[in-house]
Formats: structure tokens, C-alpha cells, sequence
């Protein structure tokens, strides 16, 4: 047996550690051989590939992004390219692929499983907003990255009695914004999920100031204000359609600064929070998600993800995890309310 691997979208700690314990178990306990794709989908499409064995996964397990590199690319937009994949995979000898990616790389995945592709799929995203599944790897990392900036903005905020704004990722989903904010001791956290009120937010700053503390507000990238579309967009898409966000933070600031006199500066922590070194969580569910997927090509169990339930490993179907985002409840977001101001 001949198995692909390849990681796609936009990488993220411990996709490293996935395809280690893909390959260190595949090859002791299967007997299994191994081909790299490289650059998500890019790979079995253009049929650029790389060696794979124990030799290239020694020493992987702590890096960050990935050995096989990654990419957006869409073979469902190339003409002929699910028929290009189909070919490079026969002639390369490959029976089935292990796709480790988010909504994009997995949906993908979803519809070749369909046009009878074996493959199975690794759930992967910083953002945390693959459903089907309770955590994805590398969330844990960057929220931990995004807490350690809250806790440094704290003491230079108070020192110069500033308004501190904090850009975390996360376009449709605030769970990096939720949890590093409730982490950080933010006194407001603004997400996707629940537009803002922002003469609310001015008035959370003055209440903060009145009590003789800076305020440090934490802001996902796709949170909007309820009254119209404040988000600032490049207008770039990529090639998933997705718009290229940026500039809410930015934004924020100088209107709070209008309406409240206060001086407010903006953080963006943009990619900070998906490089380095992975979190020992992490890094344990990336090795966890890894034995399991190859588990289930020893078990032809074709068209499925891993997934977390609980401490459990199980196996979703693919469309579970690509199907709906999980986004942020209002009830989880009412119970991180009551620390603001
Ligand atoms: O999908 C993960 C993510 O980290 C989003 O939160 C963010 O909007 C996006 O990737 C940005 O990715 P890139 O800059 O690589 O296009």
C-alpha cells in the first residue's frame, strides 16, 4: 500500500506532527510506503512530489508549519482537475491520500471522496471552526501566542493610560478571540458571531478608566459593528473566495479615540499566531489525529475525518467537518460578558 499525504490551507502548529506519527505508524505497523505531496492540492495536481519516510519525518515533531508546504490551491476551479489528480495518483502509484487541512483542503476532500478518491482527512485550523470535532491542533497554540500579547499589552497600556486594541485571526468564528481574551483578562472581546454596539464598547473604555485601569480590547478580524459594515477589506480574494480581511483593529482605535477622547492604539498579531513551535496539547492531539487517520486507511474506512470527542479520537464523516462552521454561541459568548467593562 502507497499513501499520499498532504496539508493544505493555511498552515498551522503541529501539521508536522500529524504527518510524523502518519508515517511512523503506517511504516511499523502497516508495512506502508509514503509519498509527499507538496503544497495541498497543488501537489496531486501538478504532480509535484517529495520523498516520505522515517527518514524525512526525524526530528519534526516540535516544528512549526509544515515539511510539505501548503498552498490555496482549488482543483475544482482548474478545468480537468479532478481528472489531473485521478492520473497523477495512479501514476504515482498512490492507493489511497491522507488530506490534513481546514474547511477548504477538507472540502476538497469531501467532493473527491465522493468521485471515488480514498481518501481521508485531518482536521486542521487555527480558527477552531471545524465542526464535527470539539478542537482542532494548532488552536491551542495560537491562542496561548495571542494570551502572552495580552498579558505583555496590560502593562504598557496602564503605564501610558492608552486604550489597547488587539487584532487576533478568525474571519467567521471568535473562538481565538474568546478564549485568549477570557485567558488575557481582556476587559471586551468582539467577534464574528456577535456584531458590536460601539457607543457599548466607548462606554466599557470610560467605565475601565474610571476604575484606574487601561482597557485592552480583543478583536477576531471579522467582527463587524451592528450598525453597518465598518470592516475594512483589501477586496482581494483568494482562490476559495474568501476576502483577504485586515484593518478592523485599526479601525476600532481611532473610533474610539473620536468618542472618547482617550488615546487608542492597535495591535495585529496576524501571523505570529500560526508560526513557531507547537503547544505540548497540540502536539499530542496532531499525534493522536495522525494514528488515527492512518488506522483508518489500514480499515479502507474512506470519506471520513478524525475527529476529538471528549478525550475519544472518533471518525466523522468527511461532510461533518466541512458542512457547517462551528462559530461561537451566544450563550458561551453571554458568559464571558459579565467580565467586561
Ligand atoms: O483560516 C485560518 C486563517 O488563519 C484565518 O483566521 C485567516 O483569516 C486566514 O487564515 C489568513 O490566512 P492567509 O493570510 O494565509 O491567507
Amino acid at each position: 500500500m502507497r499513501v499520499g499525504v498532504l496539508t493544505g490551507g493555511g498552515d498551522c502548529p503541529g501539521l508536522n506532527a500529524v504527518i510524523r506519527a502518519v508515517v511512523r505508524k503506517g511504516v511499523a505497523e502497516y508495512g506502508y510506503e509514503f509519498l509527499g505531496f507538496r503544497d495541498g492540492w497543488r501537489g496531486p495536481l501538478e504532480n509535484v512530489t517529495s520523498a516520505l519516510g522515517i527518514p524525512q519525518v526525524r526530528g519534526i515533531l516540535p516544528r512549526g508549519g509544515t515539511v510539505l508546504g501548503s498552498s490555496r490551491t482549488n482543483p475544482f476551479t482548474v478545468e480537468g482537475g479532478v481528472e489531473q489528480i485521478k492520473a497523477n495518483l495512479q501514476v504515482n502509484g498512490v492507493d489511497a491520500l491522507i488530506a490534513i487541512g481546514g474547511e477548504d483542503t477538507l472540502g476538497v476532500a469531501t467532493k473527491l471522496a465522493d468521485l471515488e478518491v480514498d481518501v481521508v482527512g485531518v482536521p486542521k485550523t487555527i480558527d477552531n471552526d471545524l465542526g464535527g470535532t470539539d478542537f482542532t491542533f494548532g488552536f491551542d497554540t495560537a491562542v496561548n501566542i495571542a494570551t502572552e500579547a495580552i498579558d505583555r499589552l496590560h502593562t504598557t497600556a496602564e503605564s501610558h493610560h492608552r486604550v489597547l486594541v488587539v487584532e487576533v485571526m478568525g474571519r467567521h468564528a471568535g473562538w481565538i478571540a474568546l478564549h485568549s481574551g477570557i485567558a488575557g483578562g481582556a476587559n471586551i472581546i468582539l467577534i464574528p458571531e456577535q456584531p458590536f454596539d460601539i457607543e457599548h464598547v466607548c462606554k466599557l473604555v470610560e467605565q475601565r478608566f474610571q476604575l484606574q485601569y487601561a482597557p485592552i480590547i480583543v478583536v477576531a478580524e471579522g467582527a463587524v459593528p451592528a450598525e453597518g459594515d465598518m470592516a475594512m477589506v483589501t477586496g482581494d480574494v483568494d482562490a476559495f473566495g474568501h476576502v483577504r480581511l485586515g484593518g478592523i483593529g485599526d479601525r476600532l482605535a481611532r473610533e474610539i479615540e473620536v468618542r472618547t477622547g482617550k488615546e487608542a492604539r492597535a495591535v495585529v498579531l496576524g501571523h505570529i499566531q500560526r508560526g513557531g513551535t507547537p503547544t505540548a496539547f497540540d502536539r499530542w492531539l496532531a499525534t493522536r489525529f495522525g494514528l488515527h487517520a492512518i488506522e483508518a486507511v489500514h480499515d479502507g474506512d474512506f470519506g471520513k475525518m478524525v475527529a476529538l470527542r471528549g478525550t475519544d479520537i472518533v471518525r466523522v464523516d468527511l461532510v461533518e467537518g466541512t458542512g457547517q462552521l462551528k462559530t461561537v454561541s451566544p450563550s458561551l459568548y453571554a458568559e464571558a460578558e459579565v467580565l467586561f467593562g
